[in-house]
């Protein structure tokens, strides 16, 4: 039986600084920004969105009514979490209506834990095939103003419908992880912002990516030949390639060309949106598939997943027949027009509001936010949402 992803949605805030301008701003050369790091814009999500309400955006845009009946399991991957008690997929289970026969539950493991979801999810649907899972990856990366994380910060959720008989990509059993303590990143409970060892995780994420792709060759006998593309889990879109580049050297030519054109492409979103931490890699996918035209049925993917702290995981999986008409490119390209460039002192502004961490009510002010789902306020340390 094939299992694997049925349906992809994305959905990032609706405001965004030009990441020139932030340099400039900053007194740094964009250059190091744009490509240095890679990345030319950074969604600054409103204080009207939390990681609830943009994974309910990304998911409102997949589910139909049958989806929303067969869903048993909700998985919401998130580091950004809104409550230490209640998950945020029982917030969403409720805002998206779904069937109350449901098991909702949120998992935490940095980055990866959308990716711990989804292999969860196929086990689920390898017991109940007539089942599907929902899967949330939400996250708003937050390093604080004028410290040497800010460039890569960012704000999004993906909301992933796991499957048999998946429209988009059959996920093979085939997979490699890896854990090790170790500390490059990481968000003490009484820190809104994450603290970080920036040179160490990026050694930790390419020694990570070394170590589950060699395993990988061994229990496969693949080699980097077989793949048509690999997304990776992109802190900033420069980091993937970091990665790559270390495995690379061995293929032939046009295997090399092949991988670093693909790499670009799935690269194009990510560049625009900044680290959405769980959502990372899985926006990345989306950009691969909604923007390169010459993947076919058949060709298999290549995932890299990394949650720092740290655990890493690559795993594959193979396009499905017309997979192009599943995805929802046009909507994602409108999302992309309709955002509204902010300068850096806007930006600033935005970063410093939140709902109150006293206890004391707040209703906002939604107007100004063109999400279909916003948070609303929060009044005897209960959040209310809104849908328009
Ligand atoms: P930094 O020290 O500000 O930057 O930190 P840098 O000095 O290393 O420069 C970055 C790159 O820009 C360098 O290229 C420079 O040469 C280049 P590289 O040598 O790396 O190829 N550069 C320029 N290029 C063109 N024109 C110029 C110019 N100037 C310099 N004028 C760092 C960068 C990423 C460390 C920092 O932003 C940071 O700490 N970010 C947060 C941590 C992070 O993203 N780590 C990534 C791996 S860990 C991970 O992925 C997990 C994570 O997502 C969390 C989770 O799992 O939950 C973060």
């Amino acid at each position: 039986m094939k299992i694997g992803i049925d349906k992809l949605g994305f959905y990032a805030p609706h405001l965004y600084v030009d990441m020139n301008d932030l340099a400039k701003e900053r007194g740094i050369d964009p250059g190091k920004f744009t490509v240095g790091l890679g990345q030319d814009e950074m969604a600054v999500p409103p204080v009207t969105q939390d990681p609830v309400s943009l994974a309910a955006n990304a998911a409102e845009q997949i589910l139909d009514d049958e989806d929303k009946e067969k869903i048993d399991l909700v998985i919401f991957g998130t580091e950004s979490g809104v409550d230490h008690s209640k998950s945020a997929a029982v917030y969403i289970h409720q805002l998206l209506g779904l069937n109350p026969r449901a098991r909702s539950v949120e998992l935490k493991q940095a980055c990866y834990g959308a990716t711990a979801g989804i292999q969860m999810a196929k086990g689920h649907i390898a017991l109940h095939p007539d089942k599907k899972v929902l899967v949330l990856a939400s996250d708003i990366a937050r390093y604080g103003l004028n410290t040497p994380g800010e460039s890569t910060q960012g704000a999004g959720a993906v909301a992933i419908l796991v499957s048999a008989s998946p429209r988009l990509l059959d996920l093979e059993s085939e997979s490699t992880y890896y854990t090790e303590d170790i500390m490059d990143f990481w968000r003490p409970v009484y820190s809104t912002t994450a603290y970080v060892d920036g040179k160490y995780s990026n050694e930790q994420y390419i020694a990570f990516f070394q170590k589950v792709w060699k395993d990988y060759q061994e229990q496969t006998g693949r080699s980097l030949e077989d793949f048509a593309a690999i997304a990776f889990h992109l802190p900033y879109t420069k980091m993937g390639w970091k990665a790559l580049r270390t495995v690379i050297e061995d293929a032939p030519e046009e295997v090399q060309e092949r991988l670093k054109n693909n790499y670009q492409i799935s690269t194009k979103y990510n560049r625009n949106v900044g680290n959405i931490y769980t959502g990372s890699l899985y926006l990345s996918l989306i950009s691969l598939l909604e923007n390169q035209d010459e993947l076919k049925e058949g060709d298999t993917i290549g995932l890299y997943s990394y949650g720092s702290g740290a655990v890493g995981e690559f795993f594959s999986g193979k396009l499905q027949p017309d997979y192009k008409k599943h995805l929802q490119t046009a909507e994602h390209q409108a999302m992309f027009a309709n955002r509204k460039c902010i300068s850096v002192a806007a930006y600033e502004k935005v970063f410093e509001e939140s709902l109150p961490t006293d206890g004391s009510e707040k209703q906002l002010n939604i107007d100004e936010d063109p999400a279909k789902i916003c948070l609303a306020g929060v009044k005897d340390h209960i959040r209310s949402y809104a849908a328009k």
